[in-house]
């Protein structure tokens, strides 16, 4: 299978056919090992092979074991999710320190999908209670469960509609996260089958310029900071200096831009004053 996906060109062949034949075997890593012989039975070879197919044709791994790891916790996905993107976890990294020596500090996560942004950082901190929003009902039913397996779904509340809509207006948080879909609309088309073809489209689509959702965010952040609270947003390649604008031209401070462990700006940081 190993070889079979190397020839279909995918990047990581090992690693996943490995972890389809866990699934398959219904086993983990070390009993594969030491059960190979034993496990290669004619129902469990066939079981392994139609989960091969379903790669093959395109379907991600995350997507037919139905889970991802991100901040080294295992998040349930539905069709109405995104699959968690490990540079994303540097909106959790950076949210860490700007908020993890406040006392009881309230977050914000807007468009969800899965939870794992607010999830992982109140993973890190007992006190911190968060708010996540998304405009799927859907994925906020995997949300739920994923806070309920993580034993943080009494500090956190989940809120359907779109950005700030479900926020009340006197509400405030030290920190506000988002990754927002920021594809342009006419791009969507030529993308990875495995992201086009499985992913949401409304967890891609920002829009003509791919800048939809940034403007929405950043005209109404300014009033649910706290004084002196954090913006933090996911950005896609070549979106920095147009992102920056849109947070300067809604009266945010601080802009500045991060980049990820390949390099590429990735991450903006603003300030309410
Ligand atoms: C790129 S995904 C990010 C999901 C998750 N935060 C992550 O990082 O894996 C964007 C999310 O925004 C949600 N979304 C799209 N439009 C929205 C809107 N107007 N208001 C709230 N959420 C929205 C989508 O349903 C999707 O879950």
């Amino acid at each position: 299978m190993r070889d079979l996906f190397r020839r279909a060109g995918i990047g990581t062949a090992e690693l996943e056919a490995r972890l389809l034949a866990e699934a398959a075997f219904r086993v983990d890593r070390l009993e594969l090992v030491n059960r190979e012989r034993e496990l290669a039975r004619p129902e469990q070879l066939k079981a392994l092979e139609a989960l091969a197919e379903r790669r093959l044709r395109g379907e991600p791994v995350e997507r037919i074991l139905g889970e991802k790891d991100f901040w080294g916790l295992s998040f349930r996905l539905n069709e109405a999710t995104l699959v968690p993107r490990p540079e994303t976890e540097m909106l959790v990294e950076r949210g860490l320190e700007e908020i993890g020596g406040l006392d009881a500090p309230r977050i914000l996560d807007l468009g969800t999908g899965t939870g794992c942004i607010p999830i992982a950082l109140l993973s890190e901190f007992s006190d911190m209670r968060a708010v996540a929003v998304d405009l799927s009902e859907e994925a906020l039913v995997a949300a739920r469960d994923n806070a309920r397996r993580h034993g943080v779904d009494r500090r956190i509340e989940f809120r359907r509609g779109s950005w700030f809509d479900p926020v009340a207006s006197g509400e405030r948080f030290e920190l506000i996260t988002s990754n927002p879909p920021y594809v342009e609309s006419g791009t969507i088309a030529t993308l990875m089958r495995e992201v086009r073809d499985h992913d949401p489209l409304l967890a891609l689509d920002g829009g003509p310029d791919g800048l939809a959702a940034y403007r929405a965010i950043a005209a109404e952040a300014p009033l649910f900071l706290g004084p002196e609270g954090v913006l933090l947003l996911e950005i896609g390649a070549g979106q920095a200096q147009a992102v920056s604008d849109i947070l300067v031209g809604a009266g945010l401070f601080d802009v500045t831009v991060e980049r990820d462990l390949a390099g590429h700006e990735r991450m903006l940081v603003a300030r309410r004053g």
